[in-house]
């Protein structure tokens, strides 16, 4: 009888308790929507030069202007991406074969099949020295 009676109050307080679980979920969820990070711009060596012009042509319209994100794809001068967890073979193996969404929430990554493994060695490159000029620094991978 006494759930009875109170099964209104009951309904209405789980109706603001699983709102709020909602609410909190949305707030604190483990990765931001869109990771937009400040890079700074180093001296880059000439390879480097090369790599960027050819980052900003295949590269930047989705992992942005310096490799800092957009909300299409991720900053590749992130942590993740340190040469410890990322090796170069990553980024060969990106651009040959594209990647399936598991990191982030932005999708999948086509393949990029218009730009020669000697093109995806200078992109690395100028990714490693922006990398590099903003403190990300190889990490040995555990997992
Ligand atoms: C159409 C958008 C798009 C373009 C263009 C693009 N990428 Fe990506 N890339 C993504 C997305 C999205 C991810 C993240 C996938 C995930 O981990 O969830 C990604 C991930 C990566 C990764 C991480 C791979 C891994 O093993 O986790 C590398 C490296 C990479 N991209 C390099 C490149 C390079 C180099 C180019 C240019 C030649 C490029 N991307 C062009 C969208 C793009």
């Amino acid at each position: 009888m006494k759930i009875r009676a109170n099964l209104p109050k009951i309904f209405v307080l789980s109706f603001f308790g699983l709102g709020a679980v909602i609410l909190v979920s949305k707030t604190f969820r483990s990765e931001p929507e869109t990771a937009v990070v400040a890079v700074s711009m180093p001296e880059l060596s000439s390879d480097a030069r090369i790599g960027q012009v050819l980052f900003n042509n295949n590269c930047a319209s989705c992992h942005g202007d310096r490799a800092s994100g957009t909300d299409k794809g991720p900053p590749l001068v992130h942590d993740i991406y340190n040469p410890g967890h990322h090796s170069d073979d990553a980024f060969h193996l990106a651009a040959a074969n594209g990647v399936v969404q598991h990191h982030w929430p932005y999708g999948n990554m086509p393949k990029q099949e218009h730009v020669s493994r000697d093109e995806v060695e200078k992109i690395v490159q100028y990714v490693r020295e922006l990398q590099t000029a903003n403190g990300i620094a190889f990490k040995p991978h555990s997992m």
